[in-house]
């Protein structure tokens, strides 16, 4: 799977995005070590606070089917259906994945026709960990 074919799975995984309140939709397919695409979208809630970002969506569905090893994560957002900006994981999501995922994992952000790829490790320097897990 290319950078770009899991860019394009994030542009179709926006499509299902519910965000009535802020208008800026995401779409995200978490790319699983075994070659499964998770999809993920940004579901808002009138309580705001209970709003779920696209990319933590994605992994609590893969980690919800017993996956947990990944390779890479692509993200596209912005303001309606055609938007052309980019998305950029927030801090909770970025922990998220660093909960799962070493430095390596490949976050992959971009639009139908931007496309930029970086590591974990460069989106979160010193980030949180426990001993044990
Ligand atoms: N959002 C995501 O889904 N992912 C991000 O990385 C940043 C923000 C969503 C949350 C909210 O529904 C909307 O974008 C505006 O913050």
């Amino acid at each position: 799977m290319t950078e770009r074919e899991l860019l394009n799975q994030a542009l179709i995984a926006r499509e299902a995005a519910y965000a009535p309140y802020s208008g800026y939709r995401v779409g995200a397919a978490l790319l699983a070590e075994d070659g499964t695409v998770y999809p993920g979208c940004n579901v808002e809630n009138a309580s705001y606070s209970a709003t779920i970002c696209a990319e933590r969506a994605a992994f609590t569905s893969a980690i919800g089917a017993g996956v947990r090893k990944f390779k890479a994560i692509a993200v596209a957002g912005g303001r309606g259906l055609k938007a052309d900006e980019t998305a950029s994981p927030c801090g909770i999501c970025r922990q998220v994945m660093a909960e799962f995922c070493d430095g390596n994992f490949a976050i992959i952000l971009g639009n139908e026709s931007a496309l930029s790829c970086y590591k974990l490790e460069e989106l979160l320097p010193f980030s949180f960990a426990l001993e044990e897990k």
